[in-house]
């Protein structure tokens, strides 16, 4: 067993700033869906995958890294998306490395066709998997692998 000892598999979700505005920022990069539409989408996969769900979005790094602190005892894994911070936080890198349990990125839209300063990820390697490019998807096609790689 690679994950904590409870029967039903607990994600953490974290998305990162100026997501809770998705629905007003350029749906070409990011889809349509507002955060409560994607959110919604989220918790319909995790019921398919039979494992369950706490999301948070939050503006700050601050609370992003407390949150991963919190959360590494209590969750089995965790999905994030940094958004801006995937650039240049070397803090969240920190903490994602320290929490010891299996982190997957995503991004909505596809970082590597985009503006030269978003094609560094300073997060990325390590987090066990990437995905990005597939909008709402990135995040449902996220959460199947990593409930994949925790039930071994
Ligand atoms: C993002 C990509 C980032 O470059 C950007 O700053 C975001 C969202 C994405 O999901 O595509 O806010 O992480």
């Amino acid at each position: 067993m690679t994950h904590q000892s409870h029967d039903i598999l607990k994600i953490l979700i974290l998305h990162g700033p100026n997501l809770n505005m998705l629905g007003s920022r350029d749906p070409k990069l990011y889809g349509r869906l507002t955060l409560d539409k994607l959110n919604k989408k989220i918790r319909e996969k995790a019921k398919e995958l039979n494992v369950t769900v706490k999301i948070h979005q939050f503006n700050s790094e601050e609370k992003i890294i407390t949150t991963l602190h919190r959360q590494r005892k209590i969750c089995d894994g965790v999905i994030i998306n940094p958004a801006a911070f995937t650039h240049y936080s070397f803090a969240i890198r920190d903490a994602i490395e320290l929490i010891k349990i299996p982190v997957v990125e995503v991004h909505l839209s596809n970082i590597y066709k985009r503006e030269n300063f978003r094609k560094i990820s300073v997060t990325k390697d390590v987090c066990i998997h990437q995905i990005y490019g597939k909008k709402e998807n990135s995040y449902l096609e996220g959460l199947e692998y990593l409930v994949g790689y925790l039930n071994g």
